[in-house]
């Protein structure tokens, strides 16, 4: 198969494929194979929806038990033996053990439905329309998720005003310096700031797409005191950097707070499978029966996958894997910093990572490296403000064999965008 077939009737709108010009077929692990048997190691891991891997054994075979028993496919939203276990599983292995109390709401299957939810019921909730939301945040595509994603570019695309949301400073660049939080309180407190209190607060712990950035440990405490002196919901979107990605499950814990209300989806399913869930404090669970309804509020096996994925999780101690990983991660990027331009800036935790080009060059420079390591067999992406940060997201199961292999495709690749000058450092040059 030729890819003329997407190029005369796909619509234009179609983005990764431009990255990754190839047609994928298979999948196992941390490899993913095309129509002609070439194999790529996937540093990319479905934008975050396949922290497991492709295709893990653990949860395939739970996944066709079901199917092969005729299990149920479709039941909008009415009790089922495989919701009830994902429930449970959740319940039992996740939040018990970490004295979380949430509500479990099942919402339409992409993670900008959860963001929608989430803003909804914290509207309602506290009769307010305002949310204050973060620059650089991104949460999805749809109009209520698009008004709090600061990205410029997909925002043109509404067509419409997108209305009640304000951007606050996020503790990254020049407001690195200052005292967000106090700039905040002092917007909150003042009765002639010019800001409509809003109902909530939507943040990610890490800006994913926004180019890696890691609010601080004592920044998310100060944005959950905020929260509580002002009376506002502290929503965390924990779509891309929750489910393990940061080394704990969800990715606050290691500020120690608890938000309102968490939005999950991408890795959730265990399986690249589409599904997204909020969860909410009991006492702000204020919705009517069906008041926010939708065909496709949990895919059934969905739920098998995503019950496998949190055992698969906890009982193969995952969370250590993904610090050790980190370790061997941080180390290599930083030695390939150290070698080619100490300028490049490295940020990240767990098993999400982004080199930051945006000191030495422009996005072309990106874009170059990554189409090198796509044509040396390594699937990644790039983020962050004018796409300047190559984004590193290897699922967590991934061997570190495979993520060294990984990490000197990138290596390589960056060598040769970068040219050895006279002294020890090297420049980056146009080849294509
Ligand atoms: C933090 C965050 N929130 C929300 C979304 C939207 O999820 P979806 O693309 O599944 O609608 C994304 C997608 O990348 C995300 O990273």
């Amino acid at each position: 198969m030729g890819t003329e077939i997407f190029h005369q009737y796909e619509s234009e709108v179609r983005s990764y494929c431009r990255a990754f010009p190839t047609i994928f077929k298979r999948a196992k692990g941390s490899f993913i194979e095309d129509e002609d048997g070439r194999r790529y190691l996937d540093f990319f891991a479905g934008a975050g929806a396949l922290n497991y891997g492709h295709n893990p054994d653990f949860i395939r075979e739970k996944l066709i038990d079901y199917l092969r028993d005729d299990g149920i496919m479709q039941a909008l939203d009415m009790f089922t033996v495989a919701k009830g276990e994902f429930i449970k599983t959740l319940q039992e292995k996740i939040l018990l053990p970490r004295k979380l109390d949430y509500r479990i709401q099942c919402c339409g299957p992409t993670g900008t439905n959860a963001v929608e939810a989430a803003l909804k019921i914290a509207r309602k909730v506290k009769g307010r329309a305002a949310i204050f939301a973060f620059q650089g945040g991104f949460h999805g595509m749809s109009l209520g998720s698009l008004a709090c994603t600061g990205n410029q570019y997909n925002r043109m695309s509404a067509g419409t005003p997108l209305p009640n949301v304000n951007f606050m400073p996020y503790p990254f660049g020049a407001m690195e310096k200052i005292d967000t939080i106090a700039y905040m309180d002092s917007v909150l407190s003042d009765p002639n700031s010019g800001f409509d209190k809003p109902a909530a607060v939507l943040v990610e712990t890490v800006q994913a797409e926004g180019g890696i950035v890691v609010a601080p440990e004592e920044w998310l405490k100060q944005l959950r005191a905020l929260c509580d002196k002002h009376d506002l919901l502290l929503i965390v979107d924990d779509i891309q950097v929750g489910c393990g990605r940061t080394g704990g499950f969800f990715s606050f814990e290691r500020a120690g707070i608890v938000p309102d209300v968490i939005t999950l989806s991408k890795s959730i399913s265990g399986y690249g499978l589409p599904m997204a869930i909020v969860l909410l404090k009991p006492e702000l669970d204020k919705w009517l029966p069906g008041e926010h309804s939708g065909t496709f509020r949990g895919h059934q096996l969905a739920f098998i996958g995503g019950a496998a994925g949190i055992e698969m999780w906890t009982s193969q101690g995952l969370q250590q894997q993904v610090e050790q990983k980190s370790l061997l991660v941080e180390n290599s990027l930083s030695n390939i910093i150290e070698e080619l331009d100490p300028r490049l800036q490295l940020r990240g935790l767990g098993l999400i990572w982004g080199l930051d080009f945006s000191v030495i060059g422009n996005s072309d420079l990106v874009e170059r490296v990554l189409a090198k390591c796509f044509d040396k067999g390594l699937l990644i992406e790039n983020a962050g403000r004018k796409g300047q940060v190559m984004k590193l997201l290897p699922p967590l199961t991934i061997s570190e064999n495979e993520l060294q292999q990984g990490l000197d495709i990138i290596r390589d690749s960056m060598k040769e965008c970068f040219l050895r000058t006279a002294g020890q450092s090297y420049k980056h040059v146009v080849t294509r």
